[in-house]
Formats: C-alpha cells, sequence, structure tokens
C-alpha cells in the first residue's frame, strides 16, 4: 500500500517535472527564435518584404548587417540574434514567402492575452500572430483591446498576399472579414501602440 503510494508520488513528481516542458517546447519554438520572429515581422519586414527574388548584397560581411540591425532594433543585438534574422531576410528575399512559424493551435474559439503575448513586441507597439490555416469560407477574426486602441491591422498569406488592410481609431476591438480556401496560412500583423490585446475570437461569418 505505502509502496505504491510512494511509486504514484514519484510519478507525478516526474510527470510535473517533465510535462509542461514537452508541451510548451511542442507549442512555440524556444522564446529566443519565437522573439526573433515578432522582431523580424514587426520592425524589419515593414521595409523588407517587397523586395522578393532579390540578392543578398551585404555579403561585404556581417559587420556592416549588424549595425543596420541594431540601429533599426533601437539597441544592440547579440550575434546569434542577428544571424537569425539576417537567416529571416534571406528565407523571405529567396522564397517569397514568409519565415515558417508554427500558430499557437488551430484558428477556432478564442486565444486569451497570455497566449498572445509571446508575439507582442512592445517596443514597437505591434504583434506578429500566424494564425495557420483558417477554416474555408468567410471568416471572422475578432480583436478586442484593453483600451481605445490607434493603428492598423493587416492580415496576408504565406505568399505575403494581402488579404485585409483596416485602421484602429480609438477602437477598443474590431471584427475583421476575410474569404479562406481552407488550404492556405494566414498571419495577422497588427499595430496598436499601448494597447494590448485581450483576446482574438475566430467565428464563421453570418453563423
Ligand atoms: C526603414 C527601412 C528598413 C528597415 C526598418 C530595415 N531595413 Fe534592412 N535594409 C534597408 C535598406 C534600404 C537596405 C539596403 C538595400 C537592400 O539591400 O535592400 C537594407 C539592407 C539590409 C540587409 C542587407 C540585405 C542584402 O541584400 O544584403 C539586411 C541583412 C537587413 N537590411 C536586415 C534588416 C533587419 C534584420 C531589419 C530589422 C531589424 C531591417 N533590415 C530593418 C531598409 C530597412
Amino acid at each position: 500500500m505505502t509502496g505504491s503510494r510512494q511509486l504514484l508520488l514519484l510519478l507525478a513528481a516526474i510527470l510535473t517535472a517533465t510535462l509542461p516542458a514537452v508541451a510548451a517546447r511542442a507549442q512555440l519554438p524556444d522564446p529566443a527564435a519565437l522573439a526573433a520572429v515578432v522582431q523580424f515581422n514587426t520592425m524589419c519586414s515593414n521595409c523588407h518584404e517587397a523586395e522578393c527574388s532579390g540578392r543578398m548584397s551585404f555579403d561585404s560581411g556581417s559587420a556592416a548587417a549588424h549595425s543596420h540591425i541594431e540601429r533599426h532594433l533601437g539597441g544592440p543585438a547579440s550575434e546569434p540574434q542577428v544571424a537569425a534574422l539576417f537567416a529571416m531576410l534571406r528565407h523571405v528575399k529567396e522564397t517569397c514567402r514568409h519565415y515558417p512559424v508554427v500558430p499557437i493551435r488551430p484558428a477556432r474559439g478564442t486565444w486569451l492575452a497570455e497566449e498572445l503575448a509571446p508575439w507582442h513586441n512592445p517596443q514597437a507597439g505591434a504583434y506578429f500572430i500566424p494564425l495557420g490555416k483558417l477554416a474555408a469560407g468567410r471568416q471572422q477574426i475578432h480583436l478586442e483591446f484593453d483600451r481605445a486602441a490607434d493603428g492598423h491591422v493587416r492580415i496576408d498569406t504565406d505568399r505575403m498576399e494581402i488579404v485585409a488592410d483596416e485602421r484602429l481609431c480609438r477602437d477598443g476591438s474590431i471584427t475583421i472579414e476575410v474569404d479562406a480556401s481552407g488550404d492556405i496560412e494566414h498571419f495577422l500583423h497588427l499595430k496598436s501602440g499601448q494597447a494590448i490585446l485581450r483576446r482574438i475570437e475566430f467565428r464563421r461569418a453570418g453563423g
């Protein structure tokens, strides 16, 4: 009795020690990689994503890229961070597609503030959130903020085709509609200044 109870306690201890880490890793890339993806898409891609199929010309060395990147990040950057951002730009230029990232989970129901937080870049007052594949048909994406937000919301596809583009003018929430084909990845680019996302709700339009 005592023996099996001890065994159970031991198992429970092992499970609680290992499970959260496994679950977190399955959901998101490591925090530094995730932060770099968010930085790239909130601070770099606005200038760089129209440059598909252009060749990289900073072959002269990463020193030039390093200071350029630090200037746009607004502060010091580590070597691995610069390398990660450089790789993302190369990927975008060579493939004309978003750097691949895994969404939080399938785009259904509600995504809450705490799971959206890693995709926020407070310094840029911006979010970059991969939505994954939206269900086929006309879909609503409802964003709710913690205060009136100024800025804009853009949704694009894996190939960086913009499918929705709306302004925020002191809005506490906004609903965007998108026609989805079911098999295309979508990405949310949000500029909301100080305003924090409270939630995102996915709904089928008219239902
Ligand atoms: C205000 C616009 C702007 C922003 C923001 C910006 N860049 Fe640039 N970037 C440029 C321009 C212009 C060039 C030089 C022309 C070119 O090569 O496209 C350049 C060049 C580069 C190059 C060399 C590209 C090559 O072809 O060799 C890299 C790497 C780079 N940027 C990375 C970044 C990263 C990473 C960020 C975000 C931290 C960033 N840039 C933000 C405008 C910008």
